[in-house]
């Protein structure tokens, strides 16, 4: 397999197709892309938003609906195994971000998974650190102002309901602010560990570790980490995870999300939307609400088995990869895929003043390329989509290429750094058709 040095210094000599090509034929990881289905004349850059269809998926969905659903109706949840489905794919995403078998259940959206486990987190802190009649200030959650924005309206929903506030903090002021002993006290640290707009990433452990020593609860959302990047939950000591099933997990749109507490908490916390699903006997119907043993009770209502049967082939795609080399293997090509982009956009669309927002260091960088241009940098990425490159924009300025280390291969990075050429070059994106905006960008 080429070592991560070696696939940089490519990214650096490569000056035409030809030798992107070879790239992909000496690529160990190649044979993965088959694995999913490709429309021709589309070069994909938006698997970090919603991740390409899995060949699998559209037969293993069928065999779900005609044969689980069509002739095994309701006898299904037991014959089929669907109650065990939210642990059974849990479990298979565990693998992918250093969490144990049976820690990590699917369920939900990333939105209201990060409401439970902060509502559970805070409420745990309150008991430990109960109001003192001399205390000023409100303790505070932690975030970034650059942090997905559902992240930051779920934050101040979740810390007001408790009395807490939301303190934000640029990436460089956070350790600062958490060993600060005269600011107000961190409850919880809440962050994305990969910037959805920048591609930057968190250190999971030293951050981990520094709201720890300010006494803080360290919450994760892995949205842009699961199938992108290694992550250790385990070994960064983090407490709580989330993450997104429909991004790089492959899982399809609006597939269920995930959510991690780690075993020292799990059973201390209590979420705050107690369903049936999560009562430890949900057939027995009683009145009174039991939470069941560990993370299972952050279930809430019924399993939507149709979304998890398509997350899992999505996940079983990324699993494909453990025998190549796993995550480290997936984050090492995409470390050479979007290398290999910065480097030719930088040769080959010098004259456009595209600033990159994304880290240099490849190793500080997720599975994504972000760029800032002057010019109307909506236009062009509409521009480059007619034009079957699929890429996005985020307000206010950003174009955001998504470089899913499966289906993508090096010859597709130079073709579409040669049509962003051709757009920015012949100035067709300022075709005022380009600017119109769309409710999806
Ligand atoms: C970092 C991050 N968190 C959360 C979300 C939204 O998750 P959901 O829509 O599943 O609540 C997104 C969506 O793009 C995201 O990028």
């Amino acid at each position: 397999m080429p070592s991560l040095a070696e696939l940089l210094t490519h990214a650096r000599e490569v000056s035409s197709r030809d030798q992107c090509a070879a790239l992909d034929r000496d690529d160990p990881l190649g044979a993965l892309r088959a694995q999913f289905v490709a429309p021709p004349g589309v070069i994909y850059l938006d698997g970090n938003s919603l991740g390409q269809l899995p060949v699998k998926t559209a037969t293993r969905i069928a065999q779900v609906v005609t044969g689980e659903w069509g002739q095994g109706l309701i006898r299904s949840w037991n014959d089929a195994g669907w109650m065990d489905l939210p642990t059974q794919v849990g479990n298979q995403i565990a693998r992918l971000v250093g969490a144990r078998p049976g820690e990590l259940i699917v369920c939900d959206s990333t939105s209201v998974n990060l409401f439970k486990v902060l509502r559970a987190a805070l409420a745990l802190w309150l008991a430990a650190n109960p109001a003192k009649p001399q205390d000023t200030a409100a303790p505070v959650v932690v975030s970034q102002p650059g942090n997905f924005p559902t992240d930051l309206y779920i934050a101040q929903s979740a810390a007001a309901d408790l009395g807490f506030e939301l303190e934000l903090c640029d990436a460089a002021q956070l350790e600062p602010r958490l060993a600060d002993p005269n600011a107000a006290p961190v409850a919880a640290l809440v962050l994305t560990q990969v910037d959805y707009r920048t591609g930057a990433i968190h250190d999971l452990g030293h951050l981990s570790a520094c709201a720890h020593a300010a006494g803080a609860f360290a919450i994760w959302d892995l949205a842009h980490s699961a199938g992108a990047i290694p992550v250790d939950l385990h070994q960064a000591d983090a407490d709580f995870a989330v993450g997104c099933g429909y991004k790089f997990l492959n899982g399809g749109p609006g597939a269920p999300a995930f959510v991690w507490a780690h075993p020292r908490w799990v059973d201390k916390t209590r979420q705050p939307l107690a369903g049936w699903l999560g009562h430890t006997a949900p057939f027995d119907f009683a009145a009174a609400y039991s939470p069941a043993q560990g993370i299972r009770h952050y279930l809430g209502g019924t399993p939507p088995i149709l979304s998890l049967t398509a997350l899992e082939c999505g996940v079983q795609t990324v699993l494909a990869a453990e025998p190549l080399g796993g995550m480290a293997a997936l984050h090492a090509k995409a470390q050479g895929l979007t290398e290999l982009f910065i480097r030719l956009v930088a040769r080959h669309c010098d004259r456009h003043e595209l600033e990159l927002l994304s880290p240099t260091d490849p190793a500080q960088r997720g599975c994504q390329v972000s760029l800032r241009s002057p010019l109307d940098g909506y236009a062009i990425v509409q521009a480059l989509i007619e034009r079957g490159v699929i890429g996005d924009f985020r307000a206010s300025d950003v174009l955001r290429f998504g470089f899913s280390p499966l289906p993508l291969r090096y010859v597709d990075v130079w073709d579409a750094v040669m049509e962003l050429a051709r757009v920015l070059d012949s100035g067709t994106w300022r075709d005022p058709r380009y600017a119109q905006r769309h409710a999806v960008t």
